[in-house]
Order: structure tokens, then sequence, then C-alpha cells
């Protein structure tokens, strides 16, 4: 006889393309009939919605509630889950350890009212640094790595990433287009936080010649040097691929007026503005600056975020399966393994300048000089 297992999931933090693909296949692996006499285990798959937002506000002895803010997960519900982005189980960017205003409890709480003997926490940095607390006050937890910023290390993948890093690629090359037509420079920001993996390899695939990351801070002088040499090589047009921790040396990150998440970080954004403006005040070039925003977390899943997802997912309830708790699912050197979440969360995952980046050029250390 197989023992029955109540599970949950929650995605937290910043929805990215990759997530429904893990939902999808963790479901089908943990509903799959035929692998119950091995496994001795029956699953029971509870979907948490708006991420801890709903393991808080959570009455479970009210039926009005359960449907608020739970979801059984089966098969047929999740089957198309896979092809689309963002998170179907929905997301909150709260952060329950807040010392103002510490909701930690209720997740215990309601982790035991709901009886559940695991949960899969799909989130990033912040978001796998509360399951890891709650792991250490008891809950069951494993962990799958997203953001699109890449910044978690212990994996050589976080889902989103790719997804985003294709936005990037084809929305410059959107712009080269306006850009080549009236012989501008393009200023595009991304996203990424205090890491510049989506700025330097969406720059690698677009082929950016500028690429401003966190890492290394610029010289604006520097910068409309570089433009100045390729305009006298001839090259109509110029785009320079900032991100949006990236700041210019001697000044502060740039930060949008709405002030600090959850968890304490500024929400970044501005900096592709103000290099505009610098470059059109100390040259004679004429700069538009784009903002991708948002935009880069939107749209389907590429087909590697697909295939993480499933990849993750699947791995997920392996971990169970193996009460492998504490940890989270990562990809290393191809293969998926699993790692300490406490390792994971030691430090940020960071682009390293000297193997990666051309502080001379500012760019991937890969081009031609
Ligand atoms: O961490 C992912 C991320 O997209 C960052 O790159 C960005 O700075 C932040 O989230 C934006 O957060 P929000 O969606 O809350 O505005």
């Amino acid at each position: 006889m197989a023992t029955k297992m109540k599970i949950g999931v929650l995605s937290a933090g910043g929805d990215c393309p990759g997530i429904n693909s893990a939902i999808h296949w963790l479901v089908y692996s943990a509903l799959d009939k035929d692998l119950v006499p091995r496994r001795g285990l029956m699953f029971e798959v509870i979907g948490i919605l708006d991420g801890w937002r709903g393991l808080i506000e959570l009455r479970s002895e009210k039926k009005e509630s359960l449907r608020r803010w739970t979801m059984k997960l089966d098969t047929n519900l999740v089957r198309t889950w896979d092809r689309y982005g963002g998170t179907r189980l929905g997301t909150t960017r709260i952060n329950p350890f807040d010392p103002k205003n510490d909701k930690s409890q209720n997740i215990v709480e309601n982790y035991k009212k709901l009886g559940l003997e695991a949960l899969v926490v799909i989130g990033g940095f912040d978001n796998l640094g509360v399951a890891y607390k709650l792991h250490r006050e008891g809950l069951k937890v494993v962990g799958i790595p997203k953001t699109i910023d890449k910044d978690l290390s212990e994996t050589d993948y976080t889902l989103g990433f790719d997804s985003a890093v294709n936005i990037i690629t084809s929305d410059v090359d959107r712009i080269r287009i306006t850009a080549g037509s009236h012989s501008r420079i393009f200023v595009v920001e991304c996203m990424g936080r205090k890491a510049g993996w989506l700025a330097l390899e969406a720059g690698e695939a677009s082929g950016a010649p500028i690429v401003l990351i966190p890492e290394h801070d610029f010289l604006i002088e520097r910068v409309i040097d570089l433009l100045e040499r390729r305009r006298k090589q001839g090259h109509r047009y110029s785009i320079i691929l900032i991100s949006e921790g990236a700041k210019p040396r001697g000044m502060e990150e740039i930060h949008e007026r709405r002030g600090r998440d959850g968890f304490g970080h500024y929400y970044l954004g501005g900096v592709g503005g103000f290099l505009a403006e610098e470059i059109e005040k100390n040259s004679d070039m004429e700069v538009r600056y784009v903002a991708l925003r948002h935009l880069q977390r939107g749209g389907a899943p590429t087909a590697y975020d697909r295939r993480m997802g499933r990849k993750f997912g699947i791995a997920a309830i392996d971990m169970i399966v193996n009460e492998d708790f504490g940890r989270m699912v990562s990809l290393k050197h191809g293969e998926i393994t699993t790692v300490p979440l406490k390792k994971a969360l030691e430090k940020l995952n960071l682009v390293d300048v000297e193997k990666f980046y051309n502080t001379l050029n500012y760019r991937s250390l890969d081009q031609i000089l």
C-alpha cells in the first residue's frame, strides 16, 4: 500500500517564463500512477496562490479562503501551462520575515493546517532565502531556482534567463533598424539588478558594441570615445546595452522613486536615461534611450526555459521522494543535481570581470579588441 503525501507548490518574487513549465512537469511527475509502486508514495499537489501571501492570508477553516488562496493541481488543469510565461499561481514580493511585520508563523501554522508534508518554492535569491529560514523552522522545503537575473550561486541556470536574453536580443534587432535610419545612438537599458549577465549575454547575442554592467563602473568619457571611434570607422549608429545596476565611476546606482521592496532592495532604473543625456551634452551625437523594463519578463518561454522547467520540476519531486530537503535543484556542467540552499545563499553570482569582461572596450571579453 502506497502512503499518501500532500505537498504544496508556490512561486514567489518576480515572475518569469519557465515557472509554469516547472509546475506543469512537477504535477505530471507527482501524479504519474506508474511511479507509485516504485516510490511507495501517492501525491496530492496543492498550488498556493500569490506566493507567501497565500500562506499568510489563508484561513483554512473557511471554504472561500481555501478557494481564494489554494488550488488543487492535477494534470488536466496544468496540461497547457508549460507553454505560457508568467506564473499561473500568481506571485508577490512579500518578505514574511520582515522584522517590522513578521508573518512567518502564519506560514508555519498554515503549512500544518493544510496537512502539507513538503513545500516546493520556485524563487530567486530572496525567496529561496525565506524558504531556507522556514526549513530551519521545521518545514520540509525544496527550491527551484528562477530569476531572469541569473544571480543565484551554485547553479549554472535559473529559469527565465534564456527567455529574457532572447527578448533583449530581438528588441536590439528592432532598435538597430530605426537607429540606422536616423544615424542615432541608442542606449538600451535592461534588467539584472546587481548582476550583469543579462546585458553581457544579450550583448553577445545581439552584437551590441558597448555593454555596461554593474560589476565594472564605467567612465562617461570613455563611452563617448568608443562611440566616436566607431563613427570614424564608418558606423552610422551604435547601440549601448546598459544594465539597470551599472553606474558611472564615483556615482551610486540610479533608483526609481518607488523606494525599496519587501527585502530592502531599491528598485533600479534610469541609468540609461542619465547616460543618454550625458552623451548628448558632451558630444554632437543624437541619442535616444529605451528601457526594456518588464517587457523582458513577458511572453512565452523559449524552448530552453520549457526544457529546464521540465527538468527542474521533475527533479523537485525526486528530491521529495528522496527526502532531500533544505536543498535546491541545480544545473551544473550540463547535469541536474541538488545543492544545499545554505550554500546557494552565501553570495550572489556576479560576472567575473577578469574572465568575461573587456574593461577597455566595455564589452564581452570574447570580442576582437
Ligand atoms: O529580479 C528580477 C527583476 O526583474 C530585476 O531584474 C528587476 O530589477 C526587478 O525584478 C523588478 O522588480 P518588479 O517586477 O517588482 O518591478
